[in-house]
């Protein structure tokens, strides 16, 4: 075990999950403002593979593997979260307003699932703020802004929700690497989402003016058929360039803790790879790319999102779980993986499973 995992993780983990979540984002705000420590965590956590070298949606990127949304949601940490050996960090979920989210406690631990349950209702600065410290921010790697509507604790209108996105988008893009909009926040009331009627989700793409590459991060799928009207009502916008695969609302199978959220870690994996495969079979793959996440801890994990359709893959829990040497481990494991396999480039095996 990691020197994280025997002496760090202990002791982080006897807080309050949430209060050392935030105290973690705050260290690495205030160890980003000097270059010489970003420079020293980039030695020691960057790695260079030429084989994990990709270009997903136009953006040129040293691994596939990237920081999930939900980590750093208010784009405080960039500088230093770009130095641990992500490919790319994803910031957000950015809501047009500030929010302070679902009541606490809306954060826990399931330590015998390395897993969390999150039930946090999208906390963050808000598009003005968050723009103006993106524009600060001196990054290493591409950094995607996921967006989503306000949580203002009340069922808005429709055209209340749209437009909170379309402000969003055009406040956050100029200082996006990219976009991914957050169709499916698990922490809605119903839990199925307000972009579940396609009427909806082409009335928002139609009214977007969009300059940077644009992905919609989508929870599971219902069944086939629900696949299928989403592919058709996005297949209609020339916006589009991938999908993004959320946490399903409710509890995966053998989970039976009844506090309020979605799982995500381990549990979330299979449900998570169920909906690469799928999506990857029925996309126009000329068209669209998939950045898979939800259970990635090691470059195993990867390597099966990957050959199952994701060009892209992310994580958020084992950075909990395995501490900042994760991305490091999963890179160099990647890396092997493909020299075993006599793989040259890691956008060849994208899919090859599916
Ligand atoms: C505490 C927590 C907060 C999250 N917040 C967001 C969010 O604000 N927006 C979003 O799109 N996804 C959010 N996610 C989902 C992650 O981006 C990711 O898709 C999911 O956790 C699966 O990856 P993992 O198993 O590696 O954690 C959150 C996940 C966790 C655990």
């Amino acid at each position: 075990m990691s020197t994280y995992g025997r002496l760090v993780r202990p002791v982080l983990f006897r807080a309050d999950p949430e209060w050392i979540h935030d105290r973690s984002i705050r260290f690495a705000e205030r160890i980003g403002t000097s270059t010489h420590t970003v420079n020293a965590i980039a030695r020691r956590y960057e790695s260079a593979h030429d084989s994990l070298e990709t270009t997903v949606a136009g953006l040129e990127l040293r691994t596939p593997l990237g920081l999930a949304a939900g980590y750093d949601k208010s784009g405080r940490a960039v500088n230093t979260l770009s130095a641990l050996g992500f490919g790319h960090v994803e910031i957000g979920s950015v809501s047009a307003d500030p929010s302070s989210g679902n009541p606490r406690p809306r954060l826990f631990r399931l330590p015998e699932h390395e897993a969390i349950v999150v039930h946090y209702g999208l906390p963050n600065d808000g598009a003005d703020e968050v723009t103006e410290r993106l524009g600060r921010a001196s990054r290493r790697v591409p950094v995607g802004v996921n967006i989503v509507n306000t949580n203002r604790g009340t069922e808005d209108p429709e055209d209340a929700i749209i437009a909170d996105y379309v402000r969003s988008v055009r406040r956050l893009q100029e200082h996006a690497d990219y976009l991914c909009l957050n169709l499916s926040c698990p922490n809605t009331s119903d839990g199925r989402g307000f972009f579940h009627e396609p009427r909806r989700l082409k009335l928002l793409l139609s009214e977007l003016t969009i300059t940077r590459p644009l992905f919609l991060k989508v929870a599971p799928f219902a069944d086939d058929r629900a696949l299928e009207v989403f592919l058709e009502t996005v297949g209609q916008s020339n916006e589009v360039d991938g999908f993004a695969i959320n946490l399903p609302a409710g509890k995966p199978h053998g989970i039976t803790s009844d506090l309020p959220g979605a799982v995500s870690g381990k549990p979330a994996q299979r449900r998570a790879d169920e909906t690469i495969r799928a999506l990857h079979r029925k996309m126009d793959r000329g068209r669209y790319s998939i950045i898979g996440s939800g259970g990635v801890f090691t470059a195993e994990d990867a390597y099966r999102k990957i050959r199952l359709g994701a060009s892209l893959v992310q994580l958020f829990t084992s950075l909990v779980y395995r501490g900042p040497g994760v991305a490091k481990d999963v890179n160099d494991g990647l890396a092997a993986l493909l020299e075993r396999d006599g793989v040259r480039r890691i956008g060849d095996v994208v899919g090859v499973d599916a």
